[in-house]
């Protein structure tokens, strides 16, 4: 009697091993779908953004912009996207001049949106002397966003591509003597709005010069957002990326009592983002170099007794100069002179003047 039984056994623990794996693939894939489910991208507008956390200041207006802009389709569910065929904002476009915080935004832009991935590249770096190969750096870029497409549909998560002086591979078409830049243009445009068009992408452009740009990017279903970011910050803004600048030093008392953040907006007009961070830099230099406030500043000490006081002093003294003298020339360009200050400051430190 001992052997049916054990052929008995043996038959059920073949059968149960031979269940096991399509079982354990069964709830595998149950399982992985409720959690692309959980993972669908659902967005809350309402909730305010932190911007002193985002480490950007005076440009709430521009980000609250995009985020209502660009993502008002995505607060859909994957379903409704799928039977209202729903084509998400694909590209935005961020153009003005120097040092306003463009590059900065588009970086954030990936955390503020809950991308599941970002990539920032700088348009000279696609370039390439042979053919093909900055066609294919392009395609290399969107291949991950293609794969999460094709697996998980309109469950995928969000890619955010970010070209950094789009300008150096997207001008104007035809008007080149090589035509390496109109097949880049041909092919980003394919990813973007083609026959291979993505719909969990979100291309960044960015440019001091979006003029040069063909105009076919510009059309709705590619860069469809503009946002022009080209105010200098207002003192609001200026005492928010002061304050943003100075979180760390004041966080490991570095920051002297007696710095009037406040002040210091107020005599910033003209600065941008940059040309405020510039400041701080020196400053930094400075005090690391042990440089101690001029003579004529040390008597008005209660005023001013502070490094990044007197720099700014000095600075306004020399814009106006400048500002007299350049507006009998040319435009005055205040990000130019700040950057050229900053510049000329920092070599004397160097030098020990
Ligand atoms: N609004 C801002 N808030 C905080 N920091 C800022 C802001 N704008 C600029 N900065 C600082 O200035 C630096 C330069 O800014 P950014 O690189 O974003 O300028 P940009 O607009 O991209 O300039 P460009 O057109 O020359 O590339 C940043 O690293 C950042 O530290
Ligand atoms: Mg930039």
């Amino acid at each position: 009697p001992a052997m049916p039984q054990l052929a008995l056994a043996i038959f059920c623990a073949v059968t149960i091993s031979s269940l096991v794996p399509g079982i354990v693939g069964a709830i595998y894939c149950a399982w992985t779908r409720r959690k692309q489910r959980k993972r669908t991208p659902t967005y809350d507008l309402n909730i305010p953004i932190d911007y002193n956390a985002l480490g950007i200041g005076g440009l709430d207006k521009e980000l609250t912009e995009i985020r209502r802009r660009a993502l008002a389709s995505r607060t859909l569910s994957p379903q409704e996207v799928e039977e209202m065929e729903i084509e998400h904002v694909r590209g935005i476009l961020l153009y003005g001049p120097p040092g306003t915080g463009k590059t900065l935004i588009a970086r954030k832009i990936g955390g503020l949106l809950k991308a599941a991935s970002t990539k920032i590249v700088n348009g000279p770096e696609i370039l390439d002397k042979y053919v093909g190969v900055s066609e294919q750096r392009i395609r290399e870029l969107f291949a991950a966003a293609e794969c999460d497409q094709d697996r998980q549909g309109a469950n995928s998560g969000l890619h955010v591509i970010i070209f950094d002086e789009i300008d150096a591979i997207c001008k104007k078409r035809g008007e080149m003597d090589n035509h390496v830049n109109d097949t880049i243009v041909d092919q980003l445009l394919a990813k973007m709005d083609g026959i291979e068009q993505l719909n969990n992408i979100l291309v960044i452009g960015i440019t001091n010069l979006p003029e040069l740009l063909d105009s076919a990017l510009l059309r709705p279903g590619r860069f469809e957002i503009q946002m022009k970011v080209i105010n200098l910050p207002d003192e609001a803004g200026r005492l928010q990326i002061f304050e943003i600048r100075t979180a760390k030093l004041k966080e490991n008392n570095k920051l002297d009592g007696s710095v009037n953040l406040k002040e210091l907006a107020k005599k910033t007009k003209q600065y941008s983002g940059a040309g405020i961070a510039g400041l701080i830099t020196m400053a930094d230099f400075k005090r690391a170099l042990g440089e101690k406030p001029k003579k004529k500043e040390e008597k008005d000490q209660n005023e001013q007794n502070v490094d990044e006081s007197s720099s700014l002093k000095k600075s306004e003294e020399k814009e106006e100069k400048a500002n007299m003298t350049l507006s009998k020339k040319k435009t005055y360009n205040p990000i130019k002179r700040v950057r050229h200050y900053v510049a000329k400051k920092t070599c004397d430190a160097l030098r020990g003047d």
